[in-house]
């Protein structure tokens, strides 16, 4: 029997991270925060002081680095043994790896680690490509945006949680230059698989998409 595996596509913060978190816990399913690989293959090429250009250089740590993930209330990331949450979250360390994810052999590099993560009962997938590429054959799909300006709140509000220092327009900013960078790229770019179910969570409560979420699955 094959593991089911529900998969969450849509921009940065669409509210991906917290659906699909609260979804497993609810399923008793694994999750994979897809985007949390490339975040660390982003750290670790700023810690060996890898060019961005050199593709070949960048395959060799996504094919070497090794990553342990503790799904708590909060994802815990060890790159090499070290704990690297804090660095996570950043936007230095999610603009990096927006770049390094329009790279075709990069991403090929990430798939079998990603797809390892379909174990147990059941998966719950966040990503851009996860219902196109990393899990065609899930029998469950969302893709879950929302619009920039309000993704832009979201995170303002996230940062300002931690004490991290932010600035709503550069957000807005950066975040649709993202956008732009993630769907434009020729390998795997952010887009809706054929047969998801779409969801604009601009006016919707956490609640209510989770509800639509487990509906799906029933
Ligand atoms: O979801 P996130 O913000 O943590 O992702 C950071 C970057 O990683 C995102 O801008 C593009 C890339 N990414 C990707 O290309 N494919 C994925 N499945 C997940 C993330």
């Amino acid at each position: 029997m094959t593991i089911p595996v529900l998969t969450i596509d849509g921009p940065s913060g669409a509210g991906k991270g917290t659906i699909s978190r609260l979804v497993a816990k609810k399923l008793g399913w694994n999750y994979l925060d897809s985007g949390s690989i490339y975040r660390s293959l982003a750290i670790a090429l700023s810690q060996q002081g890898v060019d961005l250009a050199d593709e070949m250089a960048i395959v060799k740590v996504a094919e070497t680095m090794e990553l342990a993930f503790e799904c708590g209330d909060e994802l815990r990331v060890n790159l090499d043994g070290v704990d690297i949450t804090s660095q996570l979250g950043l936007e230095s360390t999610g603009n990096t790896a927006s770049i390094i994810a329009v790279l075709s052999q990069v991403r090929a590099a990430l798939l079998a680690k990603q797809q390892s993560f379909r174990q147990g009962v059941g998966l719950v997938a966040d990503g851009r490509d996860m219902g196109t590429v990393v899990f065609p054959d899930a029998p469950y799909k969302i893709f879950l945006t929302a619009s920039a300006e309000e993704r832009a709140r979201r995170r303002y509000k996230q940062l300002k949680e931690k004490g991290i220092y932010a600035n709503l327009s550069r957000l807005t900013i950066d975040i649709e230059e993202r956008d732009r960078r993630d769907m434009e790229r020729a390998t795997a770019p952010l887009a809706m698989a054929e047969n998801a179910l779409y969801i604009d969570s601009s006016n919707m409560s956490i609640a209510a998409v989770i509800e639509e979420a487990l509906n799906l699955i029933r």
